[in-house]
């Protein structure tokens, strides 16, 4: 066990389970929230503002609603010499100004992208990716691990949240599939939890083809292949139609389609349908970390 200072700024869902988790490793913690009121039965040191929370510790961890949050939160803090390990989901451009605010301000910087659930956190449920300060990494590694996985990208603040971005937008694509399967089992009378074993294991099945696309993708190379475009379009086709005609249309098959119709345009509809990517204004690879 140890007493090591910890201190945790922002107690919503996340910031409460970091917290805990922390008091479970054995560290002194320290908190700050906007209401106290989500102090209650934490057994923590709760601080009347962000500046005398961040005096408390070296290790600083925040967790608020966004990006524009934690700014206000550290904004007026003396954060000198502190480690500020910052899990608030943000944009890239958000991680690297806030990483040269803190960098200005004689502190380090960690960015995170916590992969998990409250309930989850600190189990082996949960990984956290990371980039930033490696220095800081180093020196906490044994206070981070009890979030859970820690898995550090590279100095470059900005790209834990370039993974996270990419992450997230795959996460609502399938949350979205989903939520339209189930509305179409429902207007076939199709008990949601009767569907969703026979989706999972086609989704297990069908998940390995990810990896095959991403080399095709990453060495732009699309011949051959069991999942053609063309085959991809007519199924579409089908899909969007039978959609409609069942009262539960989503825009979403349809931009999906838009993107495989412009490679078939361009003479590409024999090509795997990870060709489709090409359709994605910018998606095109630039090198790692510019920007
Ligand atoms: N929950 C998850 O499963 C999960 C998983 C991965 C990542 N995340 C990310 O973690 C972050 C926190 O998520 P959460 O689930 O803890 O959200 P939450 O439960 O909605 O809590 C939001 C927190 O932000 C604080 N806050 C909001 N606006 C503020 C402001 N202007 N100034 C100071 N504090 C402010 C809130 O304070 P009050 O209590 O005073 O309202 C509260 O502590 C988000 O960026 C989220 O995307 C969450």
């Amino acid at each position: 066990m140890t007493s090591e200072a910890i201190t945790v700024l922002g107690l919503g869902n996340l910031g409460r389970a970091l917290a805990e988790a922390f008091v479970r490793g054995g560290h002194s913690v320290s908190v700050w929230n906007r209401s106290a009121s989500k102090a209650a039965g934490l057994a923590a040191t709760v601080a009347d503002s962000p500046a005398e929370a961040v005096a408390a510790s070296e290790l600083v961890v925040v967790a608020v609603l966004d990006q524009q949050a934690a700014q206000q939160v550290l904004r007026d803090v003396d954060v000198r010499g502190r480690a500020i390990v910052n899990v608030t989901s943000s944009t890239p451009d958000q991680a690297r100004e806030l990483a040269r605010w803190a960098a200005d301000n004689g502190a380090e910087y960690l960015q995170g992208a916590v992969y998990a659930v409250p309930a989850t956190i600190g189990t082996d449920a949960s990984s956290i990716i990371y980039s930033g300060s490696s220095a800081v990494v180093e020196r906490w590694q044994k206070a981070l691990v009890l979030l859970g996985k820690v898995k550090y990208l590279d100095a470059d603040a900005s790209r834990a949240s370039a993974y996270d971005i990419a992450i997230v937008a795959g996460m609502y694509g399938l949350l979205g599939g989903f939520l339209h399967a189930a509305a179409l089992a429902r207007a076939n009378g199709i008990k949601v939890a009767e569907l969703t074993p026979f989706l999972l294991s086609w989704l297990t099945d069908l998940h390995p083809a990810l990896a095959t696309f991403a080399g095709e993708i990453d060495g732009a190379s699309y011949a051959g292949g069991d999942s053609s475009l063309a085959m991809n379009q007519s199924g579409l086709a089908m899909l969007i139609g039978a959609t409609k005609a069942q009262g539960v249309p989503f825009a979403a098959l349809d931009s999906l389609k838009a993107l495989v119709d412009r490679q078939i345009a361009d003479g590409h509809g024999e090509d795997s349908l990870a060709r489709a990517v090409e359709s994605f204004a910018g998606s095109s690879a630039s090198p790692a970390g510019a920007g």
